[in-house]
């Protein structure tokens, strides 16, 4: 199994791994109106090939809440014959460690409590996805000690604009 940063060439692969591994209909969910028209966080959407084509795959978006940055984690997959080999739970603490290491400080997610728990995610009660989103699933983590403190409020689409600062996927964000 190779782990491999995402190029262009992967993207409709990595797409079908998706389509199959998600109800029908999913780029319906209010999450995907945050990515539309927004590129997604180069270095931090990888994943793990083996023979047989992927296996696995995670991507991420910047969006903002009140103004600060935060990494939009998903959509994750992993093909159903490797599904609960460990490899989700690989892939997300490897991106998570190398988005610390480029300076991402607090991460959101819209998913299922039970399974992110287990990295630390916990339930934002103060942060608003696009409706219609269920709020026990928006989840949060912290990179840095209290990064989330004070932030709360809509989440919001970022600007493609790569001087604004939600548009700096490869440098240090404050
Ligand atoms: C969810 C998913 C990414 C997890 O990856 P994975 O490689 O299968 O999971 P791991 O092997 O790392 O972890 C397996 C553990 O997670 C648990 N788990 C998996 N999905 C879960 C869920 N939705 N809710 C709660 N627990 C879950 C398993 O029961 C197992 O628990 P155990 O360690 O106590 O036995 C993968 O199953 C998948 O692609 N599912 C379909 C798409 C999807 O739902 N994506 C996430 C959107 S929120």
């Amino acid at each position: 199994m190779q782990l491999l940063e995402e190029t262009p060439a992967d993207w409709w692969e990595v797409e079908a791994l998706y389509d199959l591994c998600f109800a029908p209909g999913r780029e319906a969910l209010s999450s995907y109106r945050l990515r539309d028209g927004v590129d997604p966080v180069a270095p931090l959407c990888l994943l793990l090939r083996n023979v047989d084509g992927i296996a696995a795959a995670i991507r991420f978006w910047p969006v903002q809440v009140a103004g600060a940055k935060v990494l939009l984690l998903g959509p994750i997959a992993v093909h159903p014959t490797h599904q609960g080999e460990g490899l989700g739970g690989w892939l997300i603490h490897e991106s998570l460690r190398r988005a610390a290491t480029l300076g991402w400080q607090r991460v959101l997610l819209v998913g299922d409590a039970p399974y992110y728990s287990r990295f630390g995610f916990r339930q934002m009660a103060d942060v608003d996805m696009p409706p219609p989103t269920n709020p026990a699933r928006v989840l949060g983590l912290e990179l840095t000690p209290d990064a989330w403190a004070g932030v709360s409020g809509a989440v919001v689409k970022c600007a493609t604009n790569p001087d604004a600062p939600c548009g700096q996927s490869t440098s240090v964000l404050t």
